[in-house]
């Protein structure tokens, strides 16, 4: 398989000529999202927000760690399957909706923040990130917060947050004074820190809670949209994190567990995608939306499998949010093209770097996934 093969996520026969068509479609695409947000973010102007200002900030507050993600930088691999139960098909065209149809899943696991090498702790915001590989070579990325809601509205916010969450080296937490300024400039963020504050952590991956966080809209046949959240709800009932558990010294315990339940028996999370209504915000990730809306159960993830990071597998995916099937397809969320872009910079400084073994993989052996 080649560089351009592995980047690209096209599979090993894929001939040049396609390879190629490939590239440039993605580049198309790359070139687009970031242009939006160019534009939504004044780019010609000198103090504009741009993606690659937002990476370098990432790489001001954590330090250098070239050929690793400059957020959700310690993860492994995961690997399994999405079977649809057909009750997202009216609402969305999109295939992996269909009745028993089942799509070959891959995705990452990861801890929040720009440290590849940080001890696992239990307040560090998990995320699970999937690459569902539909027929006729559409994919659908998705990347999910184990978090009620995101902490900031808008890529603006996400830039401010990361100097003013920066943990000061003397006491290892963020100056309070400058949290202070940060929530009295964007009050929002207030609100969802304490949304976020009360949220019940569970013991580890498997019975966490991932959260689209943003809205999207489902695009049925007929053309109706749909604004929508989704979740993965664990299907077996969730446990609160141990004090025993809490005192674990092993700084890889939460990834570790993950391969030990792996090894013994798939773990499966239910797919549900809550209905918005009019007036429900679909570009405020840091408002929930009431409780009383209807959702859906639309099928079941199952994960059968974990494999450390290494060349060729999830390590060299970038699981952008706008890389989406016919039948989904973004709301006016100012994070979603925010997002996209910075990823985009970081894959590319990421891609073109050295890297260090993951953490994940000193301690992990070789799980079964594919
Ligand atoms: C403006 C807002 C945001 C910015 C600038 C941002 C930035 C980043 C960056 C730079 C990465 C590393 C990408 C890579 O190298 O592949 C990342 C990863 C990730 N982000 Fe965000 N993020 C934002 C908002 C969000 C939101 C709203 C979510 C919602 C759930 C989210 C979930 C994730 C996840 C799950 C990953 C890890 C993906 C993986 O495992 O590869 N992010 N983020």
């Amino acid at each position: 398989m080649t560089l351009l093969h592995r980047l690209t996520g096209a599979p090993p026969g894929m001939p040049p000529r396609a390879l190629m068509l490939r590239c440039s479609a993605i580049g198309a695409l790359l070139a687009g999202t970031a242009g939006a947000f160019a534009a939504a973010g004044g780019w010609l102007s000198p103090a504009a927000l741009t993606p690659a200002r937002i990476v370098d900030r990432f790489e001001r507050v954590n330090g250098p760690h070239p050929g690793f993600r400059r957020n959700h930088a310690k993860g492994l691999c995961v690997a399994g399957e999405f079977a649809g139960n057909g009750a997202g098909a009216a609402l969305s065209k999109a295939g992996v909706f269909a009745a028993g149809r089942t799509t070959p899943v891959e995705g990452r696991v990861a801890l929040a923040g720009g440290q590849p090498y940080a001890a696992d702790a239990a307040t560090t915001v998990r995320s699970l990130a999937l690459r569902f590989r539909l027929p006729n070579r559409e994919e659908w990325r998705t990347g999910m917060n184990a978090l009620p809601v995101f902490p900031v509205r808008t890529p603006e916010a996400f830039y401010e947050q990361l100097l003013a969450g920066k943990p000061d080296p003397a006491t290892g937490k963020p100056d309070p004074d400058r949290m202070k300024a940060f929530f009295a400039a964007y009050p929002e963020s207030a609100k969802a820190a304490g949304l976020i504050k009360a949220r019940t952590i569970t013991a580890g991956f498997a019975d966490s809670t991932f959260r689209s966080l943003n809205a999207f809209r489902f695009v049925a046949a007929d053309g109706r949209a749909t604004p929508v959240r989704w979740a993965l709800i664990p299907e077996r009932p969730a446990m609160q994190e141990s004090a025993s558990q809490a005192a674990r010294t092993d700084k890889n315990y939460l990834f570790d567990d993950l391969i030990a339940q792996l090894r013994q028996e798939p773990r499966s999370w239910h797919l549900v995608v809550t209905i918005g209504q009019s007036g429900d915000a679909t570009a405020d990730a840091t408002l929930p939306w009431p409780a009383d809306r209807e959702s859906l159960d639309v099928g079941t993830l199952t994960l059968t499998g974990a494999t450390p990071e290494e060349a060729g597998n999830c390590r060299d995916v970038n699981f952008d949010p706008l890389v989406l099937p016919d039948g989904i397809a973004p709301s006016d969320d100012p994070l979603l093209s925010a997002r996209s872009a910075a990823y985009a910079r970081s894959f590319a400084r990421r891609a073109g770097e050295a890297t260090r073994p993951s953490a994940v993989a000193a301690t992990a052996d070789r799980g079964d996934a594919r």
